[in-house]
């Protein structure tokens, strides 16, 4: 006989808190948003903490190099979509890596013997004013001299002129020795007035260019989430299929956290491919989606850094009803995080939780993170900003973004679904739509994390760990649901509806 769960499932709307005492010392400007990504023992400290409990959904519309870039500035953390070629995901990673918050590998080189037309057409391609000019022509090569606009004309010039000729030579730059730090770097900038300053090693090999913009972007960001080396922290989605090939080139181009990306975790296919990576690599392995006990548990025992929860609650998302599996966000969270707390008593090791799809509203990600998920996902809220890697189109009077989900034939993500048989599917499980574009991702991190510190401080928790600890949650019944909107006026037509 099948089992019943007959409690209906729950989603996050259906869900408030109740305030507890404030303290005087329970302002926003005290809430701190640190929280594990991965797994660690009792009383030690997690290899990868987010400061910031937000991640991008693992979705060609959403996580790029260059969603991945401007979220770990703000201190979470981007998964760069898996339904591409293994050589472009590792690229986009590498990219990533060598953007050094402030130190920046060079991307425009050439060498003293390529021509102007070489220069002017690297330009073109990569969008960059500075060239650097080295021996070899590649970014770390001996370093003899830096080509910007201000040395040559395009009107007088001739396109065949050597950059030997009019390049700025290295005896004649202002430059900084490797292991300079940003501060003294930007000293220099200041000093000689430069945009762009190079930093080269004891053999005059190129290291590094720094920027003045960079620098600028780097001093007003004291969350960016930084590895050892001060580089971006960066995550990148897999699969259960090409893995074997598509590792080795992730781990090869640095990435800093893997997670396995499917409408269903539960399955055999998860765990072998948990297990190959924990055996070969040293890198850090998030598995998922599940919505029950049973699911994490198996996970966890694979050897699963991290946990994904949700079926069927993404914005873009048709399972629920193309395929009739999947569980009220909520109830999803919930039931996952008392498994993972019973695991943590056993075992003594915290297994963080990711809450993965069906934010609406910003204070959802206040009530997850109250249930006791560690972070959330999501891939809507950050399809609307500037850094997502879609079209911003005109629809009348408003700008929208393009946002489509891995399941859609715009995709054609089928590794995502599949679940081992012949490669293709035959139905969709995500649509192709728009979202309301929404300026960019600082600005509007910036209002959701002041109304979730704002929150916090009505719950008197200053940490996310101590949310969860006093969090006083209530169902609401649908008819208090309309008592929670504007209700009984009527709006003037400025008011504006927010997130
Ligand atoms: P959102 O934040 O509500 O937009 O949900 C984003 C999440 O939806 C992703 O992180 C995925 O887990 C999930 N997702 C992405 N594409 C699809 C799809 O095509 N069908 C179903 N779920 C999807």
């Amino acid at each position: 006989m099948a089992t019943y769960y007959l409690e209906p499932s729950r989603t996050f709307s259906e869900f408030l808190l109740i305030p507890n005492l404030t303290t005087k010392e329970c302002t926003p400007a005290n809430v701190r948003l640190k929280t594990p990504l991965v797994k660690y023992k009792q009383g030690e400290a997690p290899a990868i903490s987010l400061n910031i409990p937000f991640s991008s959904a693992v979705m060609q519309a959403v996580s790029d190099d260059g969603m991945a870039i401007a979220l770990a500035r703000c201190g979470g953390i981007s998964f760069i979509f898996g339904s591409q070629s293994v050589a472009d995901q590792a690229a986009m990673v590498r990219k990533v890596k060598g953007y050094k918050a402030g130190f920046v590998v060079s991307r425009s080189n050439l060498t003293p013997e390529h021509t102007l037309a070489d220069v002017l057409a690297l330009k073109e391609q990569t969008g960059h004013a500075t060239v650097a000019v080295t021996e070899d022509g590649t970014a770390k090569g001996k370093l003899l001299g830096i080509v910007t606009s201000r040395d040559y004309r395009i009107s007088r010039d001739s396109q065949d002129k050597p950059i030997r000729d009019f390049m700025t030579p290295f005896a004649s730059l202002i430059y900084g020795q490797s292991g300079i730090t940003l501060s003294e770097a930007n000293d220099l900038i200041w000093e000689h007035k430069l945009n762009c300053l190079p930093i080269v090693d004891e053999r005059q090999c190129l290291d590094y260019l720094v920027f003045r913009k960079d620098y600028d972007a780097h001093k007003e960001n004291p969350l960016e989430l930084l590895d050892a080396n001060k580089s971006y922290i960066v995550g990148a989605g897999i699969n259960t299929k090409d893995y074997k090939e598509r590792v080795p080139a992730l781990v090869a181009a640095g990435v800093d956290a893997l997670v396995i990306d499917s409408s269903d975790g539960y399955s055999e296919w998860q765990r072998e491919t948990v297990q190959y990576v924990k055996e070969n690599f040293d890198v850090k392995i998030g598995a998922g989606n599940v919505v029950d006990r049973e699911g994490f548990l198996y996970l966890v025992e694979s050897g699963a850094d991290f946990v994904k929860v949700g079926i069927g609650g993404g914005s873009i998302c048709i399972t629920r009803e193309q395929k009739g599996i999947g569980r009220g966000q909520a109830s999803a969270v919930m039931e996952v995080v008392e498994a993972r707390d019973q695991y943590f008593k056993e075992t003594g090791i915290y297994v963080p939780i990711c809450s993965d799809g069906g934010i609406v509203h910003d204070y959802h990600i206040t009530l997850a993170l109250a249930m006791g998920a560690d972070f959330v996902m999501m891939g809507r809220y950050f399809a609307r900003f500037d850094e997502s890697p879609t079209r911003k189109l005109r629809v009348g009077n408003n700008f929208v973004k393009e946002f489509w989900g891995e399941g859609s034939n715009r995709a054609r993500n089928w590794q995502r679904y599949d679940t081992g048989g012949k490669s293709g599917l035959l139905f969709e499980e995500g649509v192709d739509s728009y979202v309301p574009y929404a300026g960019t991702l600082q600005e509007n991190l910036d209002k959701t994390i002041g109304k979730i510190k704002s929150t916090m401080c009505n719950c008197g928790a200053t940490s996310i760990e101590e949310l969860q600890r006093v969090a006083r949650i209530t169902l609401v019944s649908a008819t208090s649901l309309v008592e929670g909107g504007a209700h009984d006026v009527i709006l003037k037509e400025s008011s504006l509806s927010e997130e």
